[in-house]
């Protein structure tokens, strides 16, 4: 045990971590104050360094949907590592992953394994342009693909959070080929195009639900263009429902990429396609791809003792906590006269203090700066319930809250609602 406090941590973190923190969401930049450091964590509930505990709606932006400290994930990563933590080889779990990957997303054949979202999306994008002979690339504002070059700009989460449009030491050239559109408009696609790569649901500006005939039109303008299609299902990908955003809205891509859930809380990602598309792919082809811990025993141990637990019931269950939860902050912020809106999708959840949700960026954006996140998240952590640090991120809710955990929840929402401005 430590007796270190969060503050001193922090202090200490600040000098040998930029920021304190390995990931720029974390730092509380746009909230303010100090982080908490956890010191354990175990289904609902994160704990601090200073022992306080709080009902966890951030479960690791999105891996840890059975919970924390699940006993099947951890056991199954306790035996993988006593087997040893990476070959260089394979193994049979990547050949167990990927079947389990493929017969739950319909059209989706084949899937190369990563270690991150990033990395899969960054990789799918080379396969695209590789497959296509195409350069130019169609990403939507506030849709968030990770930090890898071509990708970074407009982008939702941690960037739009820093309020920054792109990042320094992004060159120009990098992004030359990158066209950004607004969210929830089929934009014009032509030849020149590669590939158009959207989050099925916008998750990283707040929670947006695609507007009717979005989707379709995306995939019907890919037709007439040549264009391949690709949907960013790091956070939808077995969350949503067992066949992700892609069978949720009857629209299928070209291409898919995944992360979080099918990790299990360990560094994992992967894109897929079909046997047609990803023979292009080294070794079988000639876009180039690799990773000294991709598949890696761990990651794919407790991705597939995951998946195992999400049954259709499972679902259900997470649909059924979700809208208890919308269905409890909706009504004690309308008891309390407060302007907010808790759009959610399936098991996903977001919150806009707003009369009305946001349908793209910029509508997001005017009410994710309006102040209110700040006071509401920092009144939660304070009645023991965590939020992620900025109002750009989506709520997880996850298969170990109970109705209690989110009946506290509730309460906290209306004790925290009330000390907030009300709607003119
Ligand atoms: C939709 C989406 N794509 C890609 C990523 C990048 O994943 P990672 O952080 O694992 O690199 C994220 C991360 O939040 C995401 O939400």
């Amino acid at each position: 045990m430590t007796d270190a406090t969060n503050q001193s941590l922090f202090e200490r973190a600040r000098s040998v971590i930029p920021g304190g923190v390995n990931s720029p969401v974390r730092a509380f930049g746009s909230v303010g104050g100090t982080p908490y450091f956890v010191a354990r964590a175990e289904g609902p509930f994160v704990y601090d360094v200073e022992g306080r505990r709080y009902i966890d709606y951030v479960q690791s932006y999105g891996p840890s949907i059975l919970g924390h400290a699940h006993p099947d994930v951890t056991a199954a990563v306790q035996a993988a590592a006593a087997n040893g933590t990476s070959y260089g080889a394979p193994t049979e779990n990547e050949v167990r992953i990927a079947e389990e990957m493929t017969r739950r997303v319909d059209g989706l054949e084949m899937v190369r394994l990563v270690s991150s979202g990033t990395e899969a999306t960054m990789s799918a994008i080379r396969l695209a342009r590789g497959t296509t002979g195409r350069d130019r690339i169609v990403k939507f504002a506030g849709n968030y693909h990770g930090h890898s070059d071509s990708l970074l700009v407009a982008g939702g989460s941690g960037i739009a959070q820093q309020g920054l449009v792109g990042s320094a030491g992004v060159t120009e050239g990098a992004v030359a080929d990158t066209v950004v559109a607004p969210y929830n408009v089929v934009p014009d696609i032509d030849d020149t195009v590669a590939v158009v790569i959207v989050e099925p649901i916008a998750a990283n500006m707040g929670l947006i639900e695609p507007q009717p005939g979005f989707l379709e039109g995306l995939r019907t303008a890919c037709d007439a263009a040549g264009a391949l299609l690709l949907f960013d299902e790091v956070i939808t990908g077995f969350r949503l429902c067992r066949g992700g955003a892609a069978e949720w809205f009857g629209v299928r891509p070209d291409v898919w990429c995944f992360g979080k859930v099918i990790g299990g809380g360990l560094p994992m990602g992967a894109f897929g396609a079909s046997r047609e598309i990803m023979a292009n792919l080294a070794p079988l082809g000639d876009v180039y791809q690799a990773g000294t811990l991709s598949g890696n025993p761990l990651a794919t141990a407790a991705g597939l003792a995951q998946l195992d637990n999400l049954t259709p019931s499972a679902y259900d269950r997470l649909t059924a906590t979700a809208t208890r939860l919308q269905e409890g902050m909706t009504a004690a912020f309308a008891e309390a006269g407060v302007a907010a809106v808790v759009p959610r999708v399936g098991p996903l959840l977001g919150l806009f203090f707003a009369a009305t949700a946001p349908t793209d960026f910029d509508s997001a954006k005017a009410i994710c700066e309006n102040g209110m996140y700040e006071r509401f998240f920092h009144g939660m952590l304070e009645a023991g319930v965590a939020l992620a640090p900025g109002a750009y991120e989506a709520i997880f809710p996850s298969l170990a809250h109970t109705p209690a955990e989110i009946d506290a929840t509730v309460d906290a929402v209306a004790s925290v609602a009330a000390t907030l401005p009300t709607r003119p």
